[in-house]
This record gives structure tokens, C-alpha cells and sequence, in this order.
């Protein structure tokens, strides 16, 4: 073997942000041919990150449909995967975190016998039902996998003692690669809605929500508690990058439509994400890559579920769950904005979830399993 074939699978917008920076550091190695194959699970806020990162895609099984069921996502991955491998014969396929798309591109390389690396491995709640589906797609590819590349050093001892198949590796996460290409001080906004914030001025909440199980009640108490604080701090601008799942935007439109100082806009692309989480006040999110992203970028983070598989920040005192209670997250978000001793006991940089060096050690693990390379260090936080 002079090459390693690696084949890259991802499908909704987490997953591109956090391969895209794996697609490049594999495409960069002399030994390894890659291979990415996108699922389309997230049409729309898909293609720009494709664009931004230039990756350039060779398979497109293009599955999205509005409403989609969790059925429809596997059932049609599995099938739209079998000709891509049956094709292209990848020696091993990297899938990525918890998604739809994850586990079933996992489950049609293990029915072809292709060994699996998993990005993102060993996050756990240990609550089946939340995150939902996402808890259990991660456990079910542990199972499947054969390499295990955990952010953390937690995250590894979840699956050590889970017993799982194959070589587990410490490597940081991805995510936080991406961010070193795309955060700078200098850095232009160039949507309308993002151009005329006043960031002296105003204190900029930036609000995330999409999980499944936070759809119906949950997701209108999150709403309500930010209609609630909109109007009791005439200084703060909420803006909201709406999710484009027609469940959480008809609930935004509904509460938050007309509320002064809320800004509901659409899905901004990373780079401008990123920049905006770097300047922002607070963050609110139930998102998983927020919860990792704003703590190195020395912003607190409230999460607006019941509980988390992203210990670190909270214990390292930057994240604290809040539950999805509409008194409780005003309560807690007020206490920020009143206080600046507990705003401040919040806003440190930290960065238990890596290094910027991600990519580099899954590349090499990689190479080692194939016998081109030493074994990498873990990550040490
Ligand atoms: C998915 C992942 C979740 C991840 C989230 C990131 C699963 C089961 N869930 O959830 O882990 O946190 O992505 O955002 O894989 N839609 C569009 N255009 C898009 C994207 C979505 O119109 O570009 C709409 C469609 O109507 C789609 C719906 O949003 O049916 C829901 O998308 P889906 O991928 O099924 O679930 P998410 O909640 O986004
Ligand atoms: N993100 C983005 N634009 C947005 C909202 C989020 O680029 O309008 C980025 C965000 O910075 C993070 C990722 O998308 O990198 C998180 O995706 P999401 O919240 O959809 O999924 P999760 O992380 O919860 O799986």
C-alpha cells in the first residue's frame, strides 16, 4: 500500500464546520487519498460551508427534505452510501459526532467490512433520550468504530469503560481548528443585519436553539424567557441566527416576531458566526459546538437544556446549564447582565475541548493504524 484511501462523510452544518479543517490536513498528506462524500442532510446551511473552506465534494447524495423524519435521514443514507463504497472502496471512513448522517454512513461502512474512525467520540450524557436522537447515534457508532478520536480526556475514559473495540485517542476537538482559520480582530461583517449592531452600546445576547427535545414546550419557555428579557434591559440587542427546522422557526416568528431589540435573522454563515460569538456579551444556545466554541473565545455560555455532554466548561466555570424553564433562564441570564462580578467570573478563556492541533493527530493516527507513522501524543489539557 503506497496510500491510505480515506473516505470524509458528513451531512448537516456542525458536522462541514468541524471536518472541513480534517479534509484539509488529509488532503495535505502525501500518503493519503480523500475521499468526501456529503449526505446533503442540511441542504441550505450545508453548501456555504463547503464554499468557504473550499472543500471540493466528490459524492453528493443529496437526502434533505423539509420535515424530515429520523427514518427517512438513515434509511436513505445506508442506501445512498452502498454504491458510493461498493464504487470507491475506502480503506477506512471518518464519520463525525452524533448526527443521523453519522451513524448511518457508520452502519453501511461496518455492513462493507470498512473499518470506521469516529470523530468526535466518547461524549455522553448517559440519558438516552437527551440529546435525541444524537445520545444514542454517538453510542451506537462506538460500537461500530474501530478508531475512536475523543476530545478529551474524559470523553476517552467514557469509552474505556464502555469496554469499546479499538485504539481510543485523546485529540482535542476539531472545532477548535476551525476557529484558529476563521476568528480575527479584524475581521468585516458584511450582512446588512449584522452591520448596523453598535457593539459599544448595545450588549449583544446571541441566541441558538434547534434540539429535537426541545421542540414544543421547552422551546416556547426559551422564547418567552428571551421576550421576557428584551423588555426588562432596554441596553441588550438579542440577535437569533434561526435554525432553519420549520418547528423552531414558526415557534421564533410566533414569541419573538415583534419583540423590540430581537433580531431574528437567517443562519449566518461560519466565519461570520464566529466573529460575531467573538464580540458578542452572553451566549444562549442548546447547540453542542457553542458550547465549545464561545468558551475559548472567553464568552459564558448558558445552556438552555437539562443537561449536558460537554462537562468541561462547566466545571472549568464558563458554561452552567440552566434548564428550560422560562423564570429560570431569565433568572440566570439577569444575574449576568446585573452583576459584573459574576459576569466576569464567567468570561475567562478557556479551552478544555483543544489545541488547534485536532486534525494533525487524527491524521497521524491514522497514518500509524496503516503503519506510515508513529503513533501521535494525546492532547493534554
Ligand atoms: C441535525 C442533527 C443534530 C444537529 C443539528 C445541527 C440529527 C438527528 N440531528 O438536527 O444532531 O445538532 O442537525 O443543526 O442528525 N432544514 C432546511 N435546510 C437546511 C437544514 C435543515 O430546510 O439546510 C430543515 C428541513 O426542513 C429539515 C429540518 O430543518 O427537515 C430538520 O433538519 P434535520 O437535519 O432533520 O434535523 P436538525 O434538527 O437540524
Ligand atoms: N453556526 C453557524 N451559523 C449559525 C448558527 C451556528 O455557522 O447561524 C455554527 C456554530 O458556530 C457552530 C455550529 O454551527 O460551529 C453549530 O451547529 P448547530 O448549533 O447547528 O449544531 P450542534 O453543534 O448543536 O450539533
Amino acid at each position: 500500500m503506497d496510500k491510505v484511501k480515506v473516505m470524509v462523510v458528513f451531512g448537516t452544518r456542525p458536522e462541514a464546520i468541524k471536518m472541513a479543517p480534517l479534509v484539509l490536513e488529509l488532503k495535505n498528506r502525501e500518503q493519503v487519498e480523500c475521499i468526501v462524500c456529503t449526505t446533503g442532510q442540511h441542504r441550505q446551511m450545508l453548501d456555504p460551508i463547503i464554499e468557504i473552506f473550499g472543500l471540493d465534494v466528490d459524492f453528493d447524495l443529496n437526502i434533505m427534505e423539509p420535515d424530515q423524519t429520523l427514518s427517512m435521514i438513515t434509511s436513505k443514507t445506508i442506501t445512498g452510501m452502498e454504491p458510493v463504497l461498493e464504487k470507491t472502496k475506502p480503506d477506512m471512513v471518518l464519520v463525525h459526532g452524533d448526527t443521523s448522517t453519522a451513524f448511518a454512513a457508520a452502519l453501511a461502512a461496518f455492513y462493507r467490512k470498512i473499518p470506521v474512525g469516529h470523530v468526535e467520540a466518547g461524549l455522553r450524557t448517559g440519558n438516552r433520550y437527551s440529546p435525541y436522537p444524537e445520545e444514542m447515534n454517538r453510542r451506537l457508532i462506538s460500537e461500530i468504530a474501530e478508531m475512536h478520536f475523543s476530545p478529551t480526556k474524559s470523553n476517552a475514559e467514557n469509552l474505556r469503560r464502555e469496554s469499546v473495540t479499538g485504539d481510543i485517542f485523546i485529540t482535542g476537538n476539531t472545532v477548535i481548528d476551525a476557529l484558529h482559520t476563521t476568528v480575527s480582530k479584524s475581521f468585516r461583517f458584511y450582512s446588512d443585519c449584522l452591520l448596523d449592531i453598535d457593539f459599544d452600546r448595545e450588549r449583544v445576547l446571541l441566541v441558538t436553539a434547534h434540539r429535537r427535545e426541545n421542540y414544543g414546550r421547552p422551546l416556547e419557555n426559551i422564547m418567552n424567557a428571551l421576550r421576557d428579557l428584551a423588555y426588562a434591559y432596554p441596553d441588550i440587542r438579542i440577535v437569533y441566527p434561526v435554525h432553519m427546522s420549520p418547528v423552531v422557526r414558526d415557534t421564533a416568528e410566533r414569541i419573538l416576531g415583534n419583540v423590540p431589540r430581537v433580531s431574528l435573522i437567517e443562519p449566518l454563515n461560519v466565519d461570520e458566526m464566529h466573529n460575531l460569538m467573538d464580540r458578542c456579551h452572553l451566549v444562549l444556545t442548546d447547540s453542542g459546538g457553542l458550547q465549545e466554541e464561545a468558551p475559548a473565545l472567553g464568552k459564558p455560555v448558558l445552556v438552555v437544556r437539562r443537561e449536558t455532554e460537554r462537562p468541561e466548561a462547566v466545571e472549568a466555570g464558563t458554561v452552567k446549564v440552566c434548564g428550560v424553564e422560562r423564570e429560570t433562564i431569565f433568572r440566570m441570564a439577569s444575574e449576568l447582565l446585573d452583576s459584573e462580578e459574576a459576569y466576569s467570573q464567567m468570561a475567562n478563556a478557556v479551552n478544555p475541548y483543544g489545541d488547534g492541533k485536532a486534525c494533525r493527530r487524527i491524521v497521524d493516527a491514522i497514518l500509524w493504524r496503516f503503519g506510515f507513522s508513529e503513533r501521535p501524543g494525546d492532547f493534554m489539557h
